[in-house]
């Protein structure tokens, strides 16, 4: 099989990209993009720091073959802060010291923006649920959940538009 051209749209910008066949989403965005928040973990769909939205949805970019991307929006972390503003998960996880050495730290903001972006008010047990594919090995659970709660506290009081 051959390489081949495939467009898709990364954090607003268009992409055409030559991808080899069976080349990972998550190589191509951290190699061919740059966009190197997305971490290339365990590589096999068990540790979550991969996450990326495709198609508003989030998905583990170390399963996703690239050239599946064909014509996809793909949000990565790079993408989430706007106008140079972190974005409110953000800012959470520096305020409630969500993080240590960094390394989940990406993909547990793209799961969690993946379900404020669906449910604004989560309850605890939906957090929860939602990082349930996300690894952390250094800094604990629970000052992640308390982070995506107090981010989506702090999107409730923002007018729409900047959320
Ligand atoms: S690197 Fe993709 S799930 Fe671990
Ligand atoms: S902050 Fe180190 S693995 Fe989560």
């Amino acid at each position: 099989m051959r390489s081949s051209f495939v467009s898709f749209t990364l954090n607003g910008e268009e992409k055409e990209l030559l991808i080899a066949p069976g080349q990972r989403l998550v190589d191509v965005l951290r190699e061919q993009c740059g966009a190197m928040g997305t971490r290339n973990g365990c590589g096999q769909g068990g540790c979550g720091a991969c996450t990326v939205h495709v198609d508003a949805v989030p998905m583990l970019s170390c399963l996703v073959l690239a050239e599946l991307a064909e014509g996809c929006d793909i949000l990565t972390i790079e993408g989430a802060a706007r106008d140079r503003t972190l974005h409110a998960l953000q800012e959470a996880f520096v305020a409630e010291a969500a993080t240590q050495c960094g390394f989940c730290t990406a993909g547990m903001i793209m799961a969690a923006k993946a379900l404020l972006d669906r449910d604004p008010a989560p309850q605890r047990e939906a957090v929860v649920e939602a990082l349930s594919g996300n690894v952390c090995r250094c800094t604990g659970y629970e000052p992640i959940i308390a982070a995506v709660l107090a981010a989506a506290a702090m999107l409730a009081r923002l007018p729409a538009a900047a959320a």
